[in-house]
């Protein structure tokens, strides 16, 4: 395994693109045919049930509803992927004042789970991506990574709602297993057609209960009413295409691939046809646009990795070019679905609770864990496990978490901490007492939400990134500094050398 992790360091020095992605697509994965599909808009009514439709829901008028823009990660978190991440987002706002917010579908091999504490309480939404990063996956695979997640990041377990089959390798299986465990929602679907086609697949989010509507041509069993699941979500991915419109087709790390026929990477011409593709959505029925990524093709600060300074740039100009327009928006999957499950113009967007920005007070002296340096302090553990050890403020287990033991006991008896409880549904959790702290009303928020268009008094975002400083693997709303002014975020530098060859693997080996 070492050797493997060091090869793969140089390889990807030598060669830092031309890696072969998961994600990929070479034409349209459906058509109108194959998928079959039929709903009665009359029967299928929000917020449980969404036709399949390319037109907004709850019959708005494109130019009431917002141009949501999702950015997610993939695979392990890490201070790589976490640092990777914010250098985009880290300083953004959407236009009612609040950070934006995304999502990251978590794998556990080389995942550091204090960072995903720290993620989620930040605002951001952690989802599935199993335990060990395998496609089909089975069930403990999937269910695993929530008891992992709950037992050693202390993620509540009703906040993960979502899943992302690795190698976007899904079946009916798989989502049939995700709806019967609880799910909202999974998120590896294509739509693979340009917004404007004939017969397009850029369906908004819509629910299982008259079958899936994507993908009919690639899995088996699908479409033309299969798999019913009532009120279970399909989020698509949102394809991207270049000048050859749906011939040439992108999907995730679009910076990855060469566009136009052409047989290298070049940003000029991927920020042309996201802008191209942007401007598809937003110019008509704004269907969400997806940014997916696997962020460690983005790290500045990977040992023996040269910085992909020119791809970061490009995708930032992008952002920033997309929020100087009005009623855009960039948010998490949870966030959006909120939003499609109660689609109130969007000047009424502060009206839905998920588009707030709360800050919890807690008092900075308490020594608990969540997901705040000051907290933590004295309380996160490293665990020394060979292949990639891992920081923890949730104790030390005996063994790596595995799908055929999750959550296993842990390994110094004499300062047992408490794993969150089930009925604490936020991260706010004393893991020496055993409670939970910051429950219902018991606990303080102030809200900082603002009036929607400060931000450049319109209706835009801003697109600011220039002032700030990139945070460094903090949690970029700036949870860090919830009650002491001092924006501390020390202890979570990737400088360990031993995550390198983890955090190697953690990408290659599973491969995105
Ligand atoms: C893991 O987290 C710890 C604690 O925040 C930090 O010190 C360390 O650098 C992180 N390592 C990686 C590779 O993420
Ligand atoms: C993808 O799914 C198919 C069908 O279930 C399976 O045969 C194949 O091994 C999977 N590929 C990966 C990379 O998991
Ligand atoms: C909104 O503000 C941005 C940034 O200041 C600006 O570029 C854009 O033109 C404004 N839009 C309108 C409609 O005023
Ligand atoms: C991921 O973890 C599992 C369980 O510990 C282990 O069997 C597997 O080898 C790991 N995968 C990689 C790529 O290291
Ligand atoms: C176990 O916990 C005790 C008490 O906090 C601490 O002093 C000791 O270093 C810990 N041992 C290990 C191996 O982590
Ligand atoms: C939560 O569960 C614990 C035991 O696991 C129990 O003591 C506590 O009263 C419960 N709290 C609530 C609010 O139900
Ligand atoms: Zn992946």
């Amino acid at each position: 395994m070492l050797s493997t992790g060091l090869g793969l360091v140089a390889a990807l020095a030598a060669v830092p693109f031309v890696v072969a992605q998961d994600g990929s697509l070479t034409g349209p994965t459906s058509s109108s045919a194959a998928a079959g599909y039929s709903c009665d808009p009359n029967q299928c009514k929000l917020p449980s049930c969404n036709c399949a439709s390319t037109s907004p829901p709850g019959g708005l008028d494109p130019s009431q509803v917002p141009q949501f823009v999702t950015f997610t990660a993939d695979d392990a978190i890490q201070s790589y992927t976490i640092d990777a991440v914010n250098q985009f987002l880290g300083s953004r706002l959407n236009p009612n004042g609040c950070p934006v917010k995304m999502t990251y579908f978590t794998s556990l091999n080389y995942t550091n789970y204090t960072l995903v504490t720290d993620w989620y309480v930040a605002g951001n939404e952690i989802a599935d991506h199993t335990m060990t990063h395998v496609g089909t996956p089975p069930n403990d695979e999937v269910m695993g990574n929530l008891i992992a997640l709950n037992a050693l990041a202390g993620i509540p377990l009703p906040d993960i709602i979502g899943f992302r089959a690795p190698f976007l390798n899904y079946s009916v299986d798989t989502l049939t297993m995700l709806h019967n465990a609880g799910f909202t929602y999974d998120s590896s679907a294509s739509a693979s057609l340009p917004v404007g086609a004939d017969g397009t697949d850029a369906f908004w989010p819509y629910t299982l209960d008259n079958g899936l509507a994507n993908d009919c041509l690639t899995v088996e069993n699908a479409c033309k009413g299969n798999p019913k699941l009532p009120g279970f979500w399909e989020i698509p991915m949102y394809a991207l295409f270049d000048q050859r419109g749906a011939a040439g087709v992108h999907l995730m790390d679009p910076w990855l691939d060469a566009a136009n026929g052409n047989s290298n990477p070049d940003d000029e011409a991927t920020l042309q046809y996201m802008q191209s593709t942007f401007s598809d959505h937003y110019k008509g029925n704004r269907q969400p646009f997806g940014l997916y990524t696997h962020p460690i093709h983005l790290a500045t600060d990977y040992p023996g990795v040269p910085a992909p300074t020119p791809t970061i740039n490009m995708i930032n100009d992008f952002l920033d070019w997309a929020q100087e327009q009005d009623d855009v928006w960039i948010v998490s999957n949870e966030q959006m679905l909120a939003w499609i499950k109660n689609p109130v113009p969007v000047s009424q967007l502060n009206n839905i609770p998920e588009f707030h920005c709360q800050q919890p007070k807690i008092d900075s002296s308490k020594q608990i864990c969540n997901g705040i340096p000051q907290n933590e302090a004295g309380l996160v553990e490293e665990c020394m496990f060979t292949d990639f050890p891992f920081y923890t403020c949730y104790g030390c287990p005996t063994d790596p978490p595995t799908p055929s033991n999750p959550n296993p006991d842990q390994s110094n008896k004499t300062q047992t901490r408490h794993r969150i409880s089930s009925n604490c549904t936020t991260a706010f959790w004393d893991p020496v007492q055993g409670t939970c702290l910051c429950e219902g009303s018991s606990c303080q928020y102030n809200d900082l939400t603002q009036a929607i268009g400060p931000n450049g008094a319109n209706l835009t975002g801003g697109g600011s990134r220039s002032s700030l400083p990139t945070p460094k693997a903090s949690n970029f709303n700036g949870a860090a500094d919830l009650v002491l002014s001092s924006a501390s975020v020390a202890g979570v530098l990737g400088t360990a050398v031993v995550g390198v060859v983890g955090a190697v693997m953690g990408w290659t080996l599973v491969g995105i």
